[in-house]
């Protein structure tokens, strides 16, 4: 999940509207009957590399904003236990089952190369692996595919707190952090295309959300990155012989259109490569898109659409799936973001709505042959549940469908081109539920913010589902 930076800009300007003419009602029968294939998953964010924003409490105290210096704060023997406790409690099966029972057929999991290469003068801890395999097992027997995702590059590979370290780029400043990421790349694959996983992992991300410069000499260039997405694609090709595990490549926010016939392997190609997937972030919480009109946004959604909906023989677009989006509309996430949450107001809940249906329909494909493939919504849950970031909060409160996969659980009309009718009589089409209903199932009454987390033991045992 990125923080704002001038590329924003630039991909907006990379989108380019297709015909807007088609405006013929697509039936809903017809969406589901005709893409069946779709990815609809969610990430399983802020776990196996954590992020302070999503678990509040394992930062507190600490002074700590990303794992690299909670790690340096607490000491290796500290962070190890309670890196640990949060490891096997924030995600269990019980998880897996509900992201199933939500009618979503996927699972992006973010790593840090430290789960595998970490080098002893490194804060970080390890010991994540047995629970990505772990997860990677739950998703095998509820037949959830999983994308795993190199989240964090020594270096850091855009200075975040997502990659587990804020701070300068230093991915392409020492060729050993590509060797290590190859080496971590390398072994994910190895790893997880043994026949014991059922072929569950179906991608591999080379590296998330790296973060470009604009050319002096010290950034992180796109012939860097193209040289890097070259090696790693070799790498994971190597290690699977099969061809099970796509390639994922992020788009580095230059927007799906610049990656048109790309192949890592082959710098003439005419063609995107095969077993390449491209992931592009589509958010309006950061930055030049943040705070906009709904209705800029519903049209920026539009034209996004409308530009995955060709046909990849003909724009050349990978075949592309929206890694992350949220219902955030407002700034970056904090800490207290929960305290925004407002389940008394209808019309917020009627626009969660809204904008959750525009994006699943703009990040599907409505034919065959098209670059759109699917999404992953950032992210299932978070610690004090951020009702614009948190799936199952979305499911209980009714402004995310209960079962996604299911055609009439779908409540606005899709046009042809992917885009919702926003016409006066599409938009009546809904209005969400004047009150929401108790909390229920796993998604307590949960308190908001890092304070909720000083109140009484009942709010906790409410989080635990044990209100009943
Ligand atoms: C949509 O694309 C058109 C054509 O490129 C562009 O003029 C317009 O600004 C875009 N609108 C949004 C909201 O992105
Ligand atoms: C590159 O990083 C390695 C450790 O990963 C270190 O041993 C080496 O000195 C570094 N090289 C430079 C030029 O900084
Ligand atoms: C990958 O790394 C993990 C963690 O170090 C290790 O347990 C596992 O055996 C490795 N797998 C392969 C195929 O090298
Ligand atoms: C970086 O330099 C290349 C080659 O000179 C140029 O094509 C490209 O537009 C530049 N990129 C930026 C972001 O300035
Ligand atoms: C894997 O990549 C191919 C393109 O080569 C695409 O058709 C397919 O949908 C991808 N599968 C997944 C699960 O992303
Ligand atoms: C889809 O939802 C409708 C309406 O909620 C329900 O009647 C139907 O049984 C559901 N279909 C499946 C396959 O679950
Ligand atoms: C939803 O809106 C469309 C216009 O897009 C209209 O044709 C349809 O009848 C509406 N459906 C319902 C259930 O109101």
């Amino acid at each position: 999940m990125r923080r704002p930076y001038a590329a924003a800009a630039l991909l907006l300007s990379l989108i380019t509207a297709a015909a807007t003419q088609a405006l013929d009602v697509h039936s809903l029968a017809s969406r589901a009957a005709s893409t069946p294939d779709v990815v609809r998953g969610v990430n399983l964010g802020g776990w196996l590399v954590s992020e302070e924003w999503i678990t509040p409490s394992l930062y507190q105290s600490t002074g700590a904003s990303d794992e690299w210096h909670l790690c340096n704060t607490l000491g290796n023997k500290k962070c190890s236990s309670k890196l640990k406790t949060h490891w096997k409690t924030f995600y269990t099966r019980d998880d897996f089952v509900d992201i199933k029972a939500a009618g979503l057929n996927a699972v992006r999991i973010p790593v840090g190369y430290w789960a595998v290469d970490r080098r002893v003068w490194e804060p970080y801890v390890n010991g994540q692996y047995p629970y990505l395999i772990r997860a990677v097992q739950w998703a095998k027997e509820l037949g959830l595919s999983v994308l795993i995702d190199l989240h964090g590059a020594p270096g850091s590979q855009n200075g975040q707190d997502n990659s587990g370290l804020i701070g300068p780029v230093l991915f392409p400043s020492n060729s050993s952090n590509a060797a290590r990421s190859l080496y971590v790349l390398n072994n994910l694959t190895q790893e997880f295309s043994n026949a014991i996983y059922g072929g569950a992992v179906t991608g591999i991300e080379l590296l998330n959300e790296p973060r470009l410069g604009d050319n002096s000499t010290d950034d992180f260039s796109m012939d860097e990155l193209k040289d890097f997405y070259t090696d790693a694609t070799k790498g994971v090709r190597a290690a699977n012989d099969a061809d099970t595990i796509n390639v994922t490549i992020h788009d580095a926010f230059y927007g799906p259109q610049y990656w048109a016939d790309y192949d890592a392997l082959q710098t003439t190609s005419s063609a995107p490569a095969d077993l390449l997937t491209l992931d592009t972030h589509q958010y309006y919480a950061f930055n030049d898109l943040a705070n906009l009109p709904h209705t800029q946004i519903l049209a920026s959604v539009c034209n996004i659409s409308q530009l995955l909906k060709q046909p990849v023989s003909t724009s050349g677009i990978p075949y592309t799936l929206v890694g992350e989006f949220s219902l955030e509309t407002g700034s970056a996430p904090t800490t207290t973001s929960s305290d925004q949450n407002n389940e008394d107001d209808q019309a917020r809940r009627t626009w969660f709505r809204l904008l959750f249906e525009a994006q699943i329909a703009a990040y599907s494909p409505n034919g065959p042959g098209q670059s759109s493939i699917g999404w992953f919504f950032w992210t299932w849950k978070t610690e004090y549940e951020i009702d614009t970031w948190s799936y199952r909060r979305g499911v209980a409160h009714q402004y995310i469908p209960a079962d996604v996969s299911n055609a009439s659980d779908l409540v606005y009309t899709v046009l042809e081109n992917g885009c919702i009718d926003l016409s006066a009589d599409g938009l009546d089409n809904y209005t969400a539920p004047a009150s929401v209903a108790a909390a229920s199932g796993r998604i307590g009454g949960g308190g908001s913010g890092l304070l909720a987390g000083l109140l009484p033991v009942v709010v906790g045992l409410m989080s635990l589902g044990w209100v009943f």
